[in-house]
């Protein structure tokens, strides 16, 4: 049996390397963060994915996994090294490839024996032809070190459920020998493994996550166009979900995509098109659609508020979806900046989001720990995450709680009928506005 490293313990890494040890492989998991290693040597994830602490433990308890800082002495005894680390976006858009290229530095330096390197971060194409290369240039030890691109396709929230259950396994080799063993330490999984090249192995992650980004903008221009044609989004997306060539799923309107993936990736293939001469328009649509989308939400609000200046806002969920503590990207961010920097009060409520959030803004947002605080005697409401807490608010606490009940919902979690003739004003994206009163100017004397 293959001794496993995994470097990185993020989302990507961490997930890929637990779920490796339950299917019973022997993993260790190297981080360069002491804090992380010390958390998961206890059993205790440092992220919050649901099942993972489980995991963890499990598998801790029966030796199949490990976590250590020691890069050194766990890649010199590796037979295979998985690279999760982070690709985030340069300022140009171009994904910025320093994380992957420090490990590959690190493994170049410290293995002693043959091994195989795949690279799990999502990386722009030809990056694992490159990377073998830098690799065989730094070794050390007269061994032959191969490149593997392994692109990870689970989606945060879901995380653990999407590596047990993956729709497919993309391995991308270029000799023979490397694809055998990689389809072999995924044969416990039972899911469909694809081989084929290096590079197309590399855009079928870009493709698959910027077509889910095309998706998420069409719908979401579609909707603007229902809101000035009178028509109502949820009716048209249901009808378009029963043709199977389009699908169920990414057909929710609302203030746009957001997270650590979508638009980073792609920005990063729009970035790389065009420093190869080809643009590629329906990305750039996708991008452009998103960007404006996110303010949505306050658009709206101004044609009732000419200023949101001493005002008392609720903003319900942080986080860029539900199910994740991960706020890159998420749309509050921009949005709750714009409000405070216009002098709103925040008032703002996340189920497990809210950690994080106070590390962007420590002092000048109250955080609430129930949703009924945060909308007590609000002037109006904003919902930026769609958790199954905030879907399940009554009508009546708005009307309870608030001072007056205008409600703008970035993420349409409520029917609208259900919330018409309550005598609230309700806002949401590509549907009728449910407008039942109208504000009192406040009387200065
Ligand atoms: N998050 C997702 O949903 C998702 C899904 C699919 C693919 N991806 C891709 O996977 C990659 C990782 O994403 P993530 O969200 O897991 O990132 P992350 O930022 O959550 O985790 C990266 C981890 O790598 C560690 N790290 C950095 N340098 C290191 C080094 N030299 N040695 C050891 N550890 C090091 C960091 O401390 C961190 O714990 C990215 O390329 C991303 O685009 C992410």
């Amino acid at each position: 049996m293959e001794n496993i490293t995994v470097a990185g313990t993020g989302y990507v890494g961490l997930v890929t390397g637990v779920c490796l040890a339950e299917m019973g492989h022997k993993v260790t998991c190297v981080d360069y963060v002491r804090e992380k290693i010390e958390l998961l040597e206890q059993g205790i994830s440092p992220i919050y994915e649901p099942q993972l602490d489980n995991l963890i433990v499990n598998n801790l308890e029966s030796g199949n996994i490990k976590f250590t800082t020691d890069y050194k002495n766990t890649y010199s005894q590796s037979d295979i090294i998985f690279i999760g680390v982070g690709t985030p976006e340069n300022e140009d858009g171009s994904a910025n490839l320093n994380f992957v290229y420090t490990v590959a530095r690190q493994i170049a330096e410290s293995v002693t024996q043959d091994c195989i390197v795949v690279i799990k971060s999502t990386v722009p194409i030809g990056t694992n032809d490159r990377l073998e290369e830098y690799i065989q240039q730094h070794l050390k030890c007269d061994v032959k070190v191969e490149v593997a691109s392994n692109p990870e396709f689970l989606a945060q929230g879901t995380a653990v459920k999407d590596t047990l259950n993956a729709s497919r396994i993309i391995v991308g080799a270029e000799s023979e020998h490397v694809k055998t063993i990689l389809t072999d330490v995924y044969k416990p999984f039972n899911q469909p493994i694809l081989t084929m090249d290096r590079r197309s192995a590399e855009m079928v992650k870009y493709a698959s996550n910027d077509f889910l980004a095309l998706k998420i903008s069409f719908v979401n221009d579609i909707a603007n166009l229902c809101e000035v044609v009178g028509a109502d989004i949820e009716n048209v997306t249901k009808g378009m979900s029963y043709d199977d060539r389009i699908g169920q799923k990414f057909l929710n309107a609302g203030i746009g995509y957001g997270g650590s993936c979508f638009p980073k990736d792609t920005k990063a293939l729009h970035w790389l098109s065009e420093e190869e001469g080809y643009v590629l328009r329906t990305v750039k649509a996708a991008i452009e659609v998103n960007e404006k989308q996110k303010f949505k939400l306050i658009k709206k609000a101004r044609k009732d508020f000419s200023s949101f200046e001493g005002l008392k806002i609720a903003v319900l969920g942080l986080t860029f979806k539900p199910g994740t503590d991960d706020l890159r990207e998420a749309p509050s961010i921009p949005n709750i900046r714009l409000l405070l920097n216009e002098g709103a009060t925040i008032h703002a409520y996340d189920p497990v989001g809210t950690e994080n959030f106070q590390k962007i803004h420590p002092n000048n947002i109250t955080y609430a720990t129930t949703v009924e605080d945060a909308l007590e005697n609000a002037d109006m409401c904003f919902i930026f995450t769609e958790w199954e807490e905030i879907k399940n608010i009554e009508p009546d606490t708005f009307l309870r709680e608030m001072k007056t009940p205008f409600i703008y919902d970035g993420r349409n979690c409520f029917n609208i009928y259900d919330l018409q003739g309550k005598g609230i004003n309700y806002y949401s994206i590509g549907r009728p506005d449910i407008k039942e009163f109208t504000r009192q100017p406040e009387i200065t004397y």
